[in-house]
């Protein structure tokens, strides 16, 4: 890595961090250990905190500019809602794909306009709907009849944007079983929306996080121009296709596909069927794509039990719960190195457990790690898709 800019953050107060400019081609593993050492003979300070290489969010968003340029990026909030990636994208122009109120509530503060969110969610509470009108939100999606019905009593000029289905097999998370109208489906909910003189606006769609096929892009793009077609028969002029994430972050994600392998997909799919003058703004709404290899992790090691010569578990300050989520959620496994120097012993034997009182929370269940001492630090790479 040879960014610029990174941030250390403490774990559990986002909002007090310090940005600090470092030499060129100092990596995040290197500053961490500048941070512990420095804090070495402080003894309350045994935390977790996070390192965010901000200058990666700027490589990535150049990557996106240069592959997808009719694209806009609308930020999927859900993926690391920490203020150095939201005010980093909002400073570059970008929008926002909020999920809730609190979403929409802290990206405006945080700097974003109100023009450039879309409330991506198809089930929305009734007081979030009218929270979206109070704050000037307008496009909205749903899939769904009642949330047709519930948007026209809470916020009758909202810019609806219905959602198809659009599962891709090999993604590691698919949305369908829970979002997302069939075509047919899709057609008979824009019927209703005319009928109930509802603003429709456009299509969105996601085809899964993790490794999605290229397939599935093409698909999901034909089938919302299918839509488009089939809305102007019927009286509307649609002008916003949102193409949802999906996009891979890291070398871990994009150990099958790369993110420009995807993009050339897509950006072939979106100029055969959505032209360059044809009138449609296009966004999308990456999320890991940008943080994903930003944020790297480091936990403190709160016990040792010494089980054999070559068998150690730890404990450390984070867990499954907190910013291991993708132990649970992906089945991903995570390995960690000591910031202790020099490390010059041989790997044991480690199991690392997680801070909660949990049997299951076991962050790494038998890895390879350096012995390592109590208070010691353990560093987290991002490249392994952690936090988002
Ligand atoms: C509606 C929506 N948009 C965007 C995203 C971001 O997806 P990804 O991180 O795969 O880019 C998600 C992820 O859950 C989502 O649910």
């Amino acid at each position: 890595m040879s960014q610029e800019n990174f941030l250390a953050a403490p774990h559990h107060q986002p909002l007090k961090q310090s940005v600090v400019v470092v030499p060129d081609g100092t990596t995040c593993i290197e500053f961490a250990r500048k941070v512990t050492e420095k804090n070495r003979q402080n003894e309350d300070w045994d935390e977790s905190f996070f390192v965010c290489d901000v200058g990666w969010i700027l490589d990535q968003y150049k990557r996106w500019k240069k592959e997808l340029p009719r694209v806009e990026v609308y930020y999927a909030v859900k993926a690391n809602s920490l203020q150095p990636v939201i005010s980093t994208l909002a400073a570059l122009g970008c929008g926002f794909d909020c999920a809730s109120k609190n979403e929409i509530a802290m990206v405006l503060n945080l700097g974003a306009s109100k023009d450039r969110i879309i409330y991506s969610h198809t089930c929305k509470f009734s007081s979030y709907i009218t929270f979206a009108k109070e704050k000037g939100v307008y496009p909205m999606t749903f899939d769904n009849e009642e949330e047709i019905h519930k948007v026209k009593k809470y916020f009758p000029n909202a810019r609806l944007v219905v959602r198809i289905r659009s599962d891709d097999k090999e993604a590691r998370v698919t949305f369908g079983s829970k979002f997302g109208a069939t075509v047919d489906y899709a057609k008979i909910l824009i019927q209703k929306a005319y009928d109930l003189k509802m603003n429709v606006v456009g299509v969105s769609f996601h085809v899964g996080s993790g490794s999605p096929g290229l397939k599935s892009y093409e698909t999901a793009i034909e089938n919302a121009r299918n839509l488009f077609d089939f809305a102007k028969e019927i009286g509307y002029n649609f002008d916003l296709l949102d193409i949802g994430g999906g996009f891979p972050a890291t070398k871990f994600d994009e150990s099958i596909y790369t993110f420009e392998h995807m993009a050339n997909v897509v950006r072939e799919s979106l100029d055969k069927n959505f032209p360059v003058g044809c009138g449609v703004k296009i966004i999308a709404e990456p999320g890991r794509f940008f943080p994903g290899g930003a944020y790297s992790l480091v936990t403190n090691v709160i016990g040792k039990r010494k089980i054999t010569q070559d068998s150690v578990s730890y404990f450390i300050g984070d867990g499954i719960y907190n910013s291991f989520t993708h132990v649970l959620l992906e089945n991903t496994s995570f390995q960690p190195v000591p910031l202790s120097k020099p490390c010059n012993k041989n790997p044991v034997s480690s199991t690392i457990f997680g801070v909660s009182c949990d049997g299951g929370d076991v962050v790494s269940p038998m890895t390879k790690v350096p012995e390592v001492e109590m208070n010691d630090w353990l560093f987290w790479s991002g490249e392994q898709s952690l936090l988002n």
